[in-house]
């Protein structure tokens, strides 16, 4: 039996559907650079990220990976690893330098020749309307999210790049991670990391609004996401696709019998009240309102039905559990039970390690909610990666998470779950919220004084899945 042979029948019986999409994504202030050229606008996380003290080290995304100048090279590298879609984010400020008015072509022709290019090497091209960059001009004239006008500011850019985009880019993405911006942004979020401990985040705007301004934020951030949804119908063409990429709470139950599966999927249920539950339900849950009490959001009904507005897909970024459950008697029907201070971390502290989490998502928003598709629009880890004596970089431990959790996604496939992609976070090491050029997450390694790029173990791991479309 040859290597290749071998290689094929390990994989055996461990294959993905037809079609299956293996990608990688990025977004747009992360890999980018170029922050204030051709008449780019500038974004809360330039005026961030230029704030000293604000980000490990004073990093910054001025130029980050470079990507505006180089994405000729990127889209080649993507290629020759073997990668099928790209999920890339479009830079609101560059389309819109001011948030709102006219636009900018100088912007607008950037990502036109990107998709170009990304076509020409066999990629489909997948594109993230908000990766959190909020033109500063919004932010000045009306609070952000905070305000209505921002909201219909978005729904308006959305549906400008939906139509000049939308003959060549057939799948869209309103907005990333609703939970990570408008917590972290609005109020300042801690996250668990195992033996009760905490990681506190705070990203722009830094605001600590009380409970009744959260709820008003999360809830324009949804309306936003809904009224996005339908402009790109309006704006598309007949075969573009919406939907959004959240990153969900996971409640993974420990013990997957009956009672304990379907406890986790009441806790999914509940903890993504404000963002994933109600863009698919086109409600508020009971619990959510009551605890809320007289902070809750205020809305309308027909609100309510612009949130849902049908999608095409839904977009999941899954990296960790959220909570461990288990069920309970009394109401809601389960309790969290406490990650251990010794359980497995990848290199970021926020990062509890469980591959299971990539059966689970998928799993439960299906159960919860059948939509037509899921995307894994996020997943990955950062990795102390060197470059060593003979010039490869040896990530064993990306490579283990990667096999894990694809594993555990084929697994979801395999029972007819509807995952139709995977997206790998991400293509390059890159600028990373907070910790800057520190944390590594790509497949391949970017040298951030020379800007030169070279694809680690985990980047031939990933060609030999794709080709294969098999855990390998
Ligand atoms: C996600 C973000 C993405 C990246 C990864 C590590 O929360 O969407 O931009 O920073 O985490």
């Amino acid at each position: 039996m040859n290597a290749n042979s071998a290689a094929a029948s390990a994989s055996a019986g461990r294959r993905f559907p037809g079609g299956f999409y293996w990608g990688v994504a990025t977004s747009a202030y992360q890999v980018e650079g170029a922050w204030d050229e051709d008449g780019k606008g500038e974004s809360i996380w330039d005026r961030f990220a230029h704030t000293p003290g604000k980000i490990k080290n004073n990093d910054t995304g001025d130029v980050a990976n470079d990507h505006y100048h180089r994405h000729e090279e990127d889209v080649a590298l993507m290629k020759s690893i073997g990668v099928t879609a790209y999920r890339f984010s479009v830079a609101w400020p560059r389309i819109f330098p001011d948030g709102t008015g006219r636009p900018n072509p100088k912007g607008v022709g950037f990502y036109s020749r990107l998709v170009d290019e990304l076509l020409a090497a066999g990629i489909e091209p997948f594109a993230t309307l908000y990766h959190w960059d909020l033109p500063q001009a919004l932010q000045d004239r009306y609070g952000g999210w905070q305000s209505m006008e921002t909201v219909r500011a978005f729904a308006d850019y959305a549906g400008y790049v939906a139509g000049q985009l939308g003959d060549r880019v057939k799948h869209f993405f309103t907005i990333n991670e609703f939970r990570s911006f408008v917590e972290a942004g609005y109020r300042g979020t801690d996250a668990k990391v195992g033996g009760g401990k905490t990681v506190h985040l705070a990203a722009p705007p830094e605001l600590q609004l009380p409970p009744a301004g959260l709820n008003q934020v999360r809830h324009h951030a949804v309306l936003g996401h809904g009224l996005a949804v339908q402009a790109i119908r309006a704006h598309g063409r007949a075969d573009t696709e919406a939907g959004f990429a959240e990153n969900m709470a996971v409640a993974v139950p420990v013990i997957g019998t009956p009672e304990h599966v379907k406890a986790a999927e009441t806790a999914t249920r509940e903890l993504n009240a404000a963002f994933l539950t109600v863009m698919l339900e086109g409600r508020y849950t009971d619990a959510y309102l009551a605890d809320a009490g007289s902070d809750a959001p205020r809305f309308t009904d027909e609100e309510l039905t612009t949130i849902a507005s049908p999608v095409d897909f839904a977009g999941i970024n899954v990296y960790r559990p959220n909570v461990y459950v288990a069920p309970s008697d009394r109401p809601p029907g389960y309790h969290v039970i406490p990650i251990s201070a010794s359980h497995p971390t990848m290199a970021s502290a926020w990062h509890i390690f469980d591959p299971e989490v990539m059966y689970w998502a998928p799993r439960q928003v299906s159960s919860l909610w059948q939509p037509k598709s899921i995307f894994i629009t996020e997943n990955g880890c950062a990795a102390a990666d060197q470059i060593s004596e003979d010039g490869n970089i040896y990530d064993s431990d990306r490579v283990m998470f990667l096999r894990a959790c694809l594993t555990q996604l084929q697994r979801a496939t395999s029972e007819g779950l509807p995952v139709h992609g995977y997206f790998h976070w991400s293509a390059q090491d890159n600028f990373e919220w907070l910790s800057g050029f520190g944390d590594r997450f790509g497949l391949i390694y970017v040298d951030f004084t020379t800007l030169e790029r070279i694809p680690k173990l985990s980047a031939q791991w990933y060609r030999e899945a794709a080709r294969l479309n098999a855990v390998v």
